[in-house]
């Protein structure tokens, strides 16, 4: 491999010009290894900030960071593969109901999950509140339970774009996050590493959600399917609402609660709509004609649900954690539910033990908030509106505190904008 120099690298960036295949090759590979240093790739990542990457730099950055670790290979499974991935919102559940759904449909899918750091919870916390339940498998116990069951939800392993590992780290300290080009390659490394054949991306929008406009949330998930097509696999993205948090619970096992409301054919009905939604989109990725709507209602979903969390040694009849104390906020006002910030919601549940400030920090299964009413429903002052849910009893306050403004009661009724707002897919 070529050597090259990472300080004319960074100049060439920083003033606009484009990084060649190998330069990119070499750049990733030695920051990976320690060659070039964070102080250089902090310069790079704010370089890329502010002047991007085109789309052949950033198939070849992408790779590159792919190239760093293993590459899963899920070819010899009988059932095709069909992943999916959110970009994180409050409330944000949808993976536990979908997984063994889209299963029960007769796909394979495979979801590599992390654990949340900040206001929105990771799939693997939620999980995590099942008693017995564990989040690690080696590759061939994956492979085993995605054959067998057709679902498996569990940690990625640090073999996979290790790069990205190291580079998020660093981004993440450099206030050079926001970076769609960079999120795009992040996101997309682990994805294709990962060896899906096909993938569905949830791009959230709004105040609870990364990207807080539509057009920065339209070119992220253009950017994602075009590294995806690119690559090889079967890409599409759905851009859906998070002005207003999802379902009726932040919080791990509260979250669990509600997905197996959907499994048993209730649940909310937002949460439903997105489950359903996403799993046509996997499906038809997928080339399986089956209707997802028809497979929740039959409770099949609900049998590969509870296959899927004794694979991984929970028990999914076991009663779920219930925090020792709650408090209840109160409706400020008479009128209709017309606003519920995303965030605070999300800010609230995190305060309350549900989340974590720094990794490794441990959660509580459960730790969150409820909310008893959504946006258009009628409300009066006075009645219950959110339940705080808390072990720690210091944490109370500042709970309440995040809820302080949280919800807006108008005089009118507002239609909350449609849950799907746009579909992308390649070409
Ligand atoms: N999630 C990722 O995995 N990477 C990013 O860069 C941002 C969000």
């Amino acid at each position: 491999m070529s050597t090259f120099d990472a300080v004319e690298l960074i100049r060439t960036k920083r003033d606009g010009g484009r990084l060649t295949d190998a330069a990119i090759d070499w750049l990733i590979r030695a920051y990976t290894d320690g060659r070039v240093s964070d102080e250089q790739m902090a310069a790079m990542a704010m370089a890329i900030f502010f002047r991007g990457l085109d789309g052949a730099e950033l198939s070849r950055w992408t790779n590159a960071m792919i190239a760093t670790g293993e590459r899963m290979d899920f070819s010899s499974l009988s059932r095709p593969t069909v992943d999916k991935h959110s970009t994180g919102g409050v409330g944000d559940k949808i993976t536990l109901p979908l997984a063994p759904l889209v299963a029960a449909c007769g796909a394979a899918v495979p979801q590599l999950s992390g654990r949340g750091l900040g206001h929105t919870g990771g799939t693997l916390d939620k999980l995590e509140a099942i008693p017995g339940w564990r989040a690690s498998l080696t590759n061939a116990e994956m492979l085993a339970q995605l054959e067998s069951v057709g679902a498996v939800i569990c940690a990625a392993g640090s073999g996979l774009a290790p790069a990205d590992k190291k580079l998020y780290a660093l981004r993440d300290v450099t206030a050079t996050v926001e970076s769609i080009p960079m999120i795009s390659a992040s996101i997309m490394s682990k994805k294709i590493a990962e060896g899906t054949s096909s993938l569905v991306l949830d791009v959230k929008t709004g105040a609870g959600a990364f990207m807080k406009t539509f057009d920065d949330s339209r070119a992220l998930a253009e950017t994602m399917v075009g590294i995806g097509t690119a690559a090889g696999v079967n890409t599409v993205a759905l851009i859906t609402d998070m002005d207003a948090p999802l379902g009726r619970s932040a919080g791990n096992g509260l979250e669990v609660a509600e997905s197996i409301e959907v499994l048993a054919g209730g649940g909310p009905a937002d949460v439903v709509e997105l489950t359903v939604a996403l799993a046509r989109e996997m499906l038809a990725c997928a080339g399986i004609d089956t209707d997802p709507a028809a497979v929740l209602a039959s409770g099949g979903a609900m049998d590969t649900w509870r296959a899927m969390i004794r694979a991984q040694g929970g028990d999914p009849e076991a009663p779920l954690p219930v925090a020792r104390h709650t408090e209840v906020v109160a409706a400020p006002a008479d009128g209709y539910l017309t606003g519920m910030d995303a965030m605070a919601v999300g800010l609230a549940a995190w305060r309350l033990g549900a989340g974590r400030a720094t990794q490794g920090d441990p959660v509580q299964a459960a730790a969150g908030v409820t909310w008893h009413a959504g946006i258009g429903d009628q409300v009066r002052a006075g009645q219950p509106l959110f339940t705080l849910h808390t072990d720690t009893p210091k944490r109370m306050e500042r709970g309440l505190e995040a809820l302080v403004g949280a919800v807006t009661v108008a005089d009118a009724p507002v239609e909350r904008r449609p849950l799907v707002l746009e579909r992308i897919s390649a070409g």
